[in-house]
């Protein structure tokens, strides 16, 4: 069901497509389609978000069909939620995109703070649309956390079952943003150990479906789940790979964006989404056979700048090449994308340039020093053989001088000893 645009023309999706990626969310989702439909409006109906006699109609609609769900396109207020819910009745139930989405997450998250990340974003988006959910939310979260049911029954005075559900998912918000900052400051710790090392970390980014996880896999031999599927991969996982050139770099796989992704994921993934704020360098994957390319790469330069990476060095991946019928078609995109190389995850066609261009952008972000090194620690003679490109080496008396160049990050361990 799609309702009322209220976009500028420079952003707007069709919204055939934008209704046909929501079927593929509910087919990922284990949800069959039966039906579409949408509405032109200037503005979203108050009460019901599309207007009373469509709201008839879709239930109608509904009956015939004998559908159970129906989900909106755009993100439903708690008000039009409860409306909605009270004209169609107990026998449907009533999903918008955000909804979809978590639900989707929540199916996907395979780590423990993935998963503990969905269940804070679920929560935080049921809160405030709490109505006559109870039994219901009181089955899903008892299915994953059981942290809900446990609190239940104890109603305070006077409090409605209403109340008492408010107050215990804001119990279970508050517990799960403490479980967070442990499993955080575990992953915060990991973090520093490998800055520590200096080693180079590429993230790979891109729209769900994009072949973010097949190009990992291609290029480390990882086993990540790649599925035709919006979001099979959630959580980071990170691979080391052998440049051309002998030195390594560490890529790691994030969740796909998508338009319209929910804030409450923004925010709740923030944490993962550091690995893409904090890499050295973005790998932008692209399906460049999708129709809507162009806006996809779109709405992830968004979500880029919503983060704080945008300014961030950028290789765009022109994915999925063995599929276009003519090798040249992929010109007229290769022109809109000055820093692109094309590739084919699939059958590795193109993986040597790509890592010859990220190799040339991570040299580029080398500093050049020269250091003596004492011979008591040895260890930064290894360090800058491992990590760094050395043009001169003289083994003296007291020690070891070096001149060549090393990751920018790893300068602070040299610093002291800059000739
Ligand atoms: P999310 O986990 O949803 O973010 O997806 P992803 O970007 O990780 O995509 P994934 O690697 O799971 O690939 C999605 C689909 O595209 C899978 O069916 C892949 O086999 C397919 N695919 C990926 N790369 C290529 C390619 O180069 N060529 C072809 N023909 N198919 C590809």
């Amino acid at each position: 069901m799609k309702g009322p645009a209220a976009h500028s023309l420079d952003d707007y999706w069709p919204v055939e497509e934008s209704l046909d990626e929501l079927a593929q969310l509910a087919r990922t989702a284990g949800i069959g389609v039966v039906g579409q439909m949408m509405q032109r409006l200037e503005r979203p109906n108050p009460a019901t978000f599309i207007g009373p006699g469509k709201v008839e109609e879709l239930a109608e609609e509904a009956a015939q069909a004998v559908a159970d769900v129906v989900i909106f396109d755009d993100e439903l207020s708690p008000r039009h939620q409860r409306e909605l819910e009270r004209v169609l009745g107990d026998g449907i139930k009533l999903l918008d995109r955000t909804a979809l989405i978590l639900d989707i997450f929540a199916q996907h998250a395979r780590t423990r703070e993935g998963a503990l990340q969905v269940e804070l974003a679920q929560y935080e988006y049921r809160l405030p649309r709490l109505t006559r959910a109870w039994t219901h939310l009181a089955r899903q979260a008892g299915g994953r956390a059981g942290g809900v049911t446990g609190g239940v029954g104890v109603r305070g005075p006077g409090e409605t079952q209403l109340e008492t559900d408010r107050r215990v998912i804001g119990r279970r918000i508050a517990q799960l943003k403490r479980e967070l900052e442990k499993v955080r400051a575990h992953r915060g710790r990991h973090r520093a150990r490998r800055r520590r090392e200096g080693i180079p970390v590429a993230a790979i980014v891109g729209y769900t479906n994009a072949g973010k996880s097949t190009l990992l896999n291609s290029l480390a031999g990882a086993d990540v789940l790649a599925e035709d599927k919006l979001f099979a991969t959630l959580d980071p996982t990170t691979r080391r790979v052998e440049l051309p050139g002998g030195g390594v770099a560490l890529f790691t796989d994030t969740v796909g964006f998508i338009q319209k992704l929910p804030t409450q994921l923004v925010a709740a993934f923030r944490a993962t989404l550091e690995e893409v704020v904090e890499a050295d360098l973005l790998l932008h994957v692209m399906d460049i056979t999708h129709p809507q390319v162009m806006r996809q790469a779109k709405a992830v330069d968004e979500t880029l700048e919503e983060i704080g990476a945008a300014e961030k060095p950028t290789i765009n991946v022109l994915n999925k090449i063995d599929r276009l019928p003519d090798p040249k078609a992929i010109l007229p995109l290769a022109s809109k994308f000055p820093a692109s190389v094309a590739i084919s995850a699939l059958t590795g066609v193109g993986l040597e340039s790509l890592l010859s261009s990220i190799e040339e952008i991570l040299e580029r972000r080398m500093v050049r020093l020269d250091v003596f090194i004492p011979y008591e620690m040895g260890e930064l003679v290894d360090l800058f053989h491992r990590r760094g490109l050395i043009e001169q080496k003289e083994h003296i008396e007291t020690g070891t001088r070096i001149a060549g160049r090393i990751p920018r990050g790893l300068l602070g361990r040299f610093h002291e000893l800059m000739e």
